[in-house]
């Protein structure tokens, strides 16, 4: 079978090895006659996947003690609630990043639940830029600070992490993995599975240990961290599938290396794509500022629209797909996740050229 391309931002490419060792597996789970979906999550076959793929995520981050790891559903989004209606004190308030279309969504929600401080704002920059790190402060009687490293549709990465004394809350969910982090630096990550790690359906939460007892008892069971840290995400069925193959895609890191290899390579194959768009005499452009220019989306645009569709339209022809930026935004986005080879950046990189040369 010959595989496309895939540019989605998410749900994205995943590694042909994970897809296929799932595959595999569909059916009949390691000759056990029946498969996984098929089992119950409280089976013995089912316990081991589950404490391998917690263990591979505390392996491959390099997660101290004192943190729990939580696989919990309705995405990264619900978390936009519950963070703040488990770090916020009643009444209190927490500091926000405003980073782009996702921090904002983040920010929406929050304010339903408490008082936020925006800390930084980028919609006076278009969300082209980030702060440098050391000018974000925490205010004094702030629950948490919350950034979102990875700002998956306007292209905005933060390289370095504010240090604040109020906890750091991060939406890593569209870079988690994809380069080493200082776990101990932040009070609690979350992260949607769907573009680095595996499926849709499985949302990752790492909280410091000392957070879990914040949350109010009014809160319902299932919105409570605490719930699912002491039943080892197994307060409910937990979304068994999706978590299967975050193991096998973890299982995949290792293989390749782990975060510092596929750092390396991430690296690699975001500078080929931002170099092809500044070697271009101005035809392809990218707004970002180059100091937070994301490694995960590389987004840019054309001299105008027509030719944004053509390029779109002939690099699907040539095998290239998800390549049309985020409808809010416009322009062209090329998501280079872990799982997308180097040749697939190098085979865009070289239509680029191709298009660009048949327009002069
Ligand atoms: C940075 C970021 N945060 C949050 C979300 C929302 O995730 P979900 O669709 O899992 O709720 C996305 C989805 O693309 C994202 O890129």
């Amino acid at each position: 079978m010959a595989r496309v391309y895939n540019f989605n931002a998410g749900p994205a490419t995943l590694p042909l090895e994970a897809l296929q060792e799932a595959q595999k597996n569909l059916v009949d789970y390691e000759n056990t006659g029946l498969s996984l979906i098929e089992t119950s999550h409280r089976s013995k076959d089912y316990d081991a996947v589950h404490s391998r793929a917690t263990e591979l995520i505390r392996e491959t981050l390099g997660i101290p003690s004192g943190y729990a790891v939580l696989f919990l559903g309705g995405g990264a989004t619900l978390q936009f609630g519950m963070v703040p209606m488990n770090l916020m004190a009643s009444g209190g308030s927490a500091d926000y990043t405003n980073s782009g279309s996702w921090a904002k969504k983040a920010i929406a929600d929050a304010r339903k639940i408490g008082t936020v401080h925006t800390v930084f704002d980028g919609s006076e920059s278009a969300f082209t830029t980030l702060p440098a790190s050391a000018m974000v402060k925490s205010s004094p009687d702030s629950g948490y600070l919350h950034i979102t490293t990875n700002e998956t549709i306007e292209g905005v990465q933060w390289k370095k992490f504010p240090e604040t004394d109020a906890p750091l809350v991060a939406d890593m969910s569209s870079d988690i993995m994809s380069r080493p982090v200082p776990v101990d630096r932040f009070g609690l990550i979350y992260a949607g599975a769907q573009k680095n790690l595996g499926p849709a359906g499985v949302t990752i939460v790492i909280i410091r240990e000392d957070l879990l007892e914040r949350a109010p008892d009014s809160l319902p069971a299932y919105l409570t961290y605490r719930t699912h840290a002491r039943s080892d995400s197994l307060y409910n069925t937990p979304p068994v599938f999706p978590i299967y193959v975050v193991k096998l895609v973890l299982e995949w890191i290792q293989r390749e290396g782990g975060l510092t290899a596929i750092a390396e390579r991430n690296t690699r194959k975001a500078a080929l794509l931002y170099d092809a768009i500044e070697g271009s005499q101005g035809f392809y452009r990218c707004p970002v500022d180059p100091r937070y220019r994301s490694e995960m989306n590389v987004v840019f645009r054309l001299p105008s629209e027509d030719l944004e569709k053509a390029f779109i339209t002939e690099a699907t022809a040539a095998g290239m797909i998800g390549l049309k930026g985020h409808r809010s935004v416009g322009g062209i986005r090329a998501s280079i996740y872990n799982a997308m080879p180097e040749e697939g950046v190098a085979a865009l990189v070289s239509f680029m050229s191709r298009f660009r040369e048949a327009r002069a």
